[in-house]
């Protein structure tokens, strides 16, 4: 009788399992990290995507860290593991930017910790700016394009992401907030 069940059961399944294999598949375009000078961050290549797929794990991700209490909380990555040459996280962060925010607008990470942000625009191009204990990190946003960054916050607080790149009317307001505890 109650057979409807079944169709959702394989589609949040093959949600679950695009969201376990993506990293996989872009891990193959990432060039090798930089390692010299800053050894807070880093960050790899290019990799295309609709924005409708991004959205979609990017939906899942919040859901996946989702806490009563305090919002999007991304624990601490259970472990990195290496394809292709290429370090990656198995807990990564993923931010969608949009005229005129982010989304989640607002993400509590743990100090010292090494995060790997997915970031894309879901429309025209944006900027992706924090100010981190070893230095302001700022990457610009291309429509259909995932853009990988690295970010270790050594101190609790609250740093501001706000946009770099002029995207309209709004964007001196466009910003999230990162809850570093
Ligand atoms: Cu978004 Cu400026």
């Amino acid at each position: 009788m109650n057979r409807s069940s079944e169709p959702l059961g394989a589609v949040l399944t093959s949600l679950s399992l695009l969201l376990l294999i993506i990293p996989w598949s872009l891990g193959g375009a990432y060039t090798a990290e930089e390692g010299a000078g800053d050894a807070h961050a880093g960050h790899g290549g290019p990799s295309e995507m609709s924005a409708g797929q991004f959205m979609a794990i990017t939906i899942l991700f919040e859901e996946n860290n989702w806490d009563a209490d305090a919002g999007i909380v991304v624990a601490p990555d259970p472990g990195w593991m290496v394809m292709g040459g290429e370090r990656m996280s198995m807990n990564p962060v993923y931010l969608a930017a949009y005229q005129w925010g982010y989304s989640p607008a607002e993400i509590q990470l743990e100090a010292g910790v090494e995060y790997q942000f997915r970031m894309m625009t879901m429309d025209v191009y944006h900027g992706a700016s924090v100010s981190t204990d070893s230095g302001s990190q700022m990457v610009r946003l291309i429509p259909g394009v995932v853009i990988e960054q690295r970010l270790t916050f050594d101190e609790p607080g609250e740093y501001t992401l706000y946009c770099s790149y002029y995207c309209g009317e709004q964007h001196n307001g466009m910003s999230g907030k990162i809850v570093v505890v």
